[in-house]
């Protein structure tokens, strides 16, 4: 058994524990599978917080498919997002004519995925889906709904899984919900 007790002090609770996520993460993947058997689509993670989600998501889809990745701005140390989106990382390949599935960890104002969306439609691609790992949706700025979901979760600061907060706790395997004392005041 790993101890990952030196990051874990800093949570309130875990929210989703390895098994579970690897239960669900084989379900998405074979849901995934059936839906673009025969389509070749590219698989596009969103750096840095999609990083695991993605790397065990891809090893459970059984059909051909190209990854790419995208690295955008994101909430710098704060727990609350600005609204304001930049691509850091481009795509290495064009999108025209291919079915792109985007692979991000969590939406939670929704602000990112609009910005990334858009941009990536007028590539002109033949379809754009979303598969997040988390959603909170009772925080939504703009009207967007993930055409897969690992989870919804209530409106919780959460690490782990790849999930950072000030780029620390993305090496937990697991997920919990980062205890308010370490951000508050900040
Ligand atoms: P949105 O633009 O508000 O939907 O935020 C999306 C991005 O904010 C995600 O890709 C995460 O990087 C970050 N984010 C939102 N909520 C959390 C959280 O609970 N924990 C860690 N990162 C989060």
């Amino acid at each position: 058994m790993v101890d990952f007790s030196a990051m874990e002090k800093d949570l309130s609770s875990i929210l989703f524990n390895e098994k579970q996520i690897e239960t669900r993460v084989r379900e998405l993947g074979e849901l995934i599978s059936r839906d673009y058997s025969g389509k070749n689509p590219v698989v596009i993670g969103i750096l840095k917080g999609s990083l695991i989600f993605m790397s065990d998501l891809i090893r459970r889809l059984t059909i051909p498919l190209n990854i790419d990745y995208v690295a955008v701005s994101s909430y710098g140390r704060s727990t609350d997002s600005s609204g304001v989106v930049r691509i850091v990382k481009d795509l290495d390949e064009p999108i025209e004519g291919r079915h792109v599935l985007v692979v991000e960890d969590i939406v939670d104002t929704g602000l990112t995925l609009r910005y990334l969306l858009d941009n990536l439609q007028s590539r002109r691609p033949l379809s754009v889906a979303v598969c997040v790992l988390l959603d909170k949706p009772s925080r939504r700025k703009v009207d967007i709904k993930p055409d897969y979901c690992g989870f919804e979760i209530p409106d919780e600061f959460v690490v782990g899984y790849g999930l950072d907060y000030a780029e620390n706790y993305r090496n937990m395997p697991f997920i919990g919900i980062l205890d308010r004392s370490v951000y508050e005041g900040k």
